[in-house]
């Protein structure tokens, strides 16, 4: 049966992390896949997971099944890190959080869980979006529409073309929003904006799901919530998904958690029970690792800080980065936009060749859009890197 098969090609930004390994250039620059990086262009370990490990592997005591919704712990952590500590919608039991294997078993779970409410689901995308979520949601069997969000000239947010566009969505189509950070073009919604996209999103009865996959890393922990959390307090449900791959520095741990708010205690219980089976039908449970290691740190207020000042540490050096790879541009045009955006992605705005150009001969590695990761970036290899830019354009 499977001589059927055709070969596929590489997920493109796999494959580009793939052929940056495989690059012998000693001076090579990887602005490609979405994970961050220090100034010698390490993926640390941040001290702070370091320690929980080490309390994690002194003080476990079993390997026992966690179930399908994993640690009750994690989860409550997660739902207060999320929406804030102390909000309504926890206390009042229309909030349920379950620990997913990162922030995409959490998209695939919420799209499940979708089709199982509605086999004829509809779901809002913005364009662009992270490539993967395309799969991730069309592959459960829900039907994608997409909404312009980006101005390809000026690379800001077009939101009167957005709203435009989500007028024409049915009560019950649902709408996926960037918590912040957008991937792939760094160009996130102001306050105002999630507040008039709110509007619409009840005006309509839609159902807003948001994919807050870089918390912490625009302007920091709670004002990188703030859209979310206002959101959450005008619907009567929502989905959100979240990861901690890049705050917490946990890519390969598979560490997520889905949010699910309805609107009473009630109908949470039954719509969590759901939820659970689909999650038992797929991987029957989470991967604990990861989400021990969150919890720990969650859990004592002195790793709660030391994290906090190492993930604001990261958002400002990546603040830092923005500012400097704007100004190292400034000769060769206006890329000021690359200062006013936020998390680890921008669109350069330069051509598919010119992506190419700086591959091959400069040895500088993004993706095709453009997309460049900025994280990956540093005060040695900077002026290198615009140099080389500057001689492509
Ligand atoms: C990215 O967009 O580069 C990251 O989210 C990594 C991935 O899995 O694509």
């Amino acid at each position: 049966m499977f001589e059927t098969l055709k070969p596929l090609p590489q997920d493109p930004i796999l494959q580009l992390m793939q052929t940056f390994r495989d690059d012998p250039r000693p001076d090579k620059v990887d602005l490609g896949i979405g994970v961050y990086k220090d100034d010698a262009g390490n993926t640390p370990i941040m001290a702070a997971v370091h320690e929980a490990e080490r309390r994690l592997l002194a003080g476990e005591t079993t390997k026992g099944y966690v179930g399908p919704a994993g640690s009750a712990g994690y989860n409550d952590a997660m739902a207060s890190l999320i929406l804030g500590t102390d909000n309504a919608l926890i206390r009042d039991g229309r909030t349920a959080v379950v620990q997913t294997p990162g922030g995409c078993g959490a998209l695939r779970m919420a799209a499940e869980f979708l089709r199982l409410c509605n086999p004829a689901t509809t779901v809002w995308v913005s364009t662009p979006t992270w490539a993967n979520h395309l799969p991730l949601l069309g592959g459960a069997g829900l039907t994608i529409r997409e909404y312009p969000y980006l101005n390809r000239d000026t690379l800001q947010v077009d939101f009167a073309a957005m709203l435009e566009s989500l007028e024409g969505a049915k009560p019950g189509d649902v709408v996926l929003l960037h918590g912040c950070c957008h991937n792939p073009s760094g160009a996130d919604l102001d306050l105002e904006q999630w507040q008039d996209v709110t509007t619409l999103i009840q005006r309509k009865g839609l159902l807003p799901f948001v994919d807050m996959a870089y918390q912490g890393l625009g302007d920091g922990l709670e004002k990188d919530a703030a859209g979310l959390r206002h959101l959450a307090s005008q619907v009567p449900e929502m989905l959100a998904a979240a990861s901690c791959s890049k705050n917490f520095g946990l890519y390969r741990e598979r560490t997520g958690a889905l949010v699910l708010i309805s609107e009473t205690a009630s109908i949470n219980q039954a719509a969590t029970s759901q939820l659970l089976s689909v999650i038992r039908s797929h991987y029957s449970m989470p991967p604990a690792h990861g989400a021990a290691i969150v919890e720990t740190i969650l859990g004592d207020s002195d790793l709660t800080q030391q994290w906090q000042s190492e993930l604001g540490g990261m958002c400002e050096r990546i603040l830092h980065l923005r500012q400097a790879f704007a100004e190292a541009l400034a000769p060769a045009g206006d890329f000021s936009f690359i200062a006013r955006q936020r998390g680890m992605f921008s669109f350069l705005g330069i051509t598919p060749e010119q992506v190419r150009a700086l591959r091959e001969d400069h040895g500088i590695y993004m993706l095709d859009s453009s997309r460049v990761n900025v994280a990956g970036l540093n005060d040695k290899v900077l002026p290198q890197v615009a140099d080389a830019i500057r001689s492509v354009l």
